[in-house]
C-alpha cells in the first residue's frame, strides 16, 4: 500500500499546535454545531467540567474470544464501573454481564463479522441503530481500517453509523484500527484520524505515538482519545496517558492496561487522576501503589462502601 507520505504533499505541514481550536458555545472540539441530542449524549461521555473522559474498553472478545483479564466479564467489569466515566463494549457483554442499574454511558461496539482467525478489516455493521437505542447507547462505534485490505468497507461502515446516528442524535466513535502491516506513527495516525473526522465521526480513538502526537490531535478536528494497546508496566501506561493528555487528547478508552493491571481498580483510579486531575506520571504511579490492594476512597457505594 502506498505510504501516507507518498500520498501527501511535499510541502512541510504546519498544524499550529500552539493555537487552541475554538469551540464556541460547546465544550468539545468540533462539536459546536451539533444538535441538542448529540451534545447531550456527548456530555454524558465527556465530563463537561473538564471536557475529558476515562472510557473502559472491554470489547476485545468480539474478535479475540475470552481475552485474558476479562475471561469472566461479570466478575471483572462491575467493580471497575465506579472508577470510569464510560463503558465501551458489545451488546452481548452488556446484556449478559453489566447491571442495567448502572448510570454510566455506553459506547456500543457496532461493527462485527471478523475474528483474529481471519482478516480483521473485513467487517460489517452488526447492530442496528434501533437496537443501539434499545440499549440506551450514548454513542456507537466501529473500526476504521485506513490502508487495510477492506479499507473501503470499513469506511462505509463508519459512514453508515454516522448517517443512521445523525437521524437520531447518536454520536459515532471512529476507531483508528491499525492493520498488522501498518506503522503506528504520526503520519499514519494523523491521516486516519483526519479521514475519520472528515467522514463525519464525532470522536476518534487512536493510539499514542511519538514524536508527533500533538500534530495527530491538531489535524483531527474532533475530540481524540487513546487506546491503551498491549499491556505495559503500570508506570509506563500512566506515563503514556499523561503524555497523550498533555499533547491534546481528551481522554482514554483503555482496556488491557486497566483490566490486566495487578490491581485493576487501583489502576483505573490512577488513570482517572491523570486524565481529570493532570496528575504527573510519578505521582500517579505512587497513587496506584497507595491504592493497590485497598478500597480506593472514592466513596462510591458500589465500590468503597459496598
Ligand atoms: C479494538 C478496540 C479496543 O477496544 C481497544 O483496543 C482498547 O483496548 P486496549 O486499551 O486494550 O487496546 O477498539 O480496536
Amino acid at each position: 500500500m502506498p505510504d501516507a507520505q507518498a500520498k501527501s504533499e511535499d510541502k512541510a505541514k504546519d498544524f499550529f499546535v500552539d493555537v487552541p481550536f475554538e469551540t464556541p458555545g460547546f465544550f468539545l472540539k468540533g462539536s459546536a454545531h451539533l444538535d441538542w441530542g448529540m451534545k447531550n449524549r456527548l456530555s454524558r461521555i465527556f465530563n463537561p467540567k473538564d471536557g475529558r473522559t476515562v472510557m473502559l474498553a472491554f470489547d476485545h472478545g468480539y474478535i479475540m474470544g475470552p481475552t485474558s483479564g476479562i475471561e469472566r466479564m461479570d466478575l471483572a467489569i462491575p467493580p471497575l464501573i465506579p472508577h470510569v466515566d464510560c463503558l465501551m463494549c458489545t451488546r452481548g457483554a452488556l446484556k449478559t454481564c453489566i447491571p442495567p442499574e448502572t448510570s454510566k454511558p455506553v459506547v456500543l461496539r457496532s461493527s462485527a463479522g471478523a475474528t483474529v482467525l481471519k482478516e480483521l478489516s473485513n467487517e460489517v455493521i452488526g447492530v442496528t441503530l434501533e437496537d443501539a437505542l434499545r440499549f440506551n447507547a450514548a454513542a456507537v462505534t466501529c473500526q476504521c481500517y485506513v490502508g487495510g485490505p477492506f479499507e473501503k468497507e470499513s469506511l462505509a461502515n463508519l459512514c453508515h453509523l454516522v448517517n443512521e446516528g445523525n437521524r437520531y442524535g447518536v454520536p459515532t466513535l471512529g476507531v483508528t484500527a491499525v492493520g498488522r502491516e501498518l506503522v503506528r506513527d504520526a503520519r499514519y495516525l494523523g491521516l486516519a484520524g483526519r479521514v475519520i473526522a472528515e467522514l463525519g465521526a464525532h470522536f476518534n480513538k487512536t493510539y499514542y505515538c511519538e514524536p508527533g502526537f500533538d500534530e495527530v490531535v491538531a489535524g483531527t478536528p474532533i475530540p481524540v482519545v487513546i487506546a491503551g494497546g498491549k499491556k505495559l508496566p503500570e508506570a509506563d501506561a500512566l506515563a503514556m496517558a499523561y503524555k497523550a493528555i498533555d499533547q491534546g487528547a481528551v481522554g482514554v478508552d483503555m482496556g488491557r492496561n486497566i483490566f490486566l493491571a495487578e490491581d485493576p481498580a487501583a489502576m483505573a483510579a490512577a488513570i482517572r487522576a491523570v486524565v481529570h486531575d493532570n496528575l504527573k506520571p510519578d505521582k500517579a504511579f505512587q497513587l496506584y501503589n497507595d491504592l493497590k490492594g485497598k478500597a480506593c476512597g472514592c466513596g462510591d457505594s458500589d465500590c468503597c462502601q459496598g
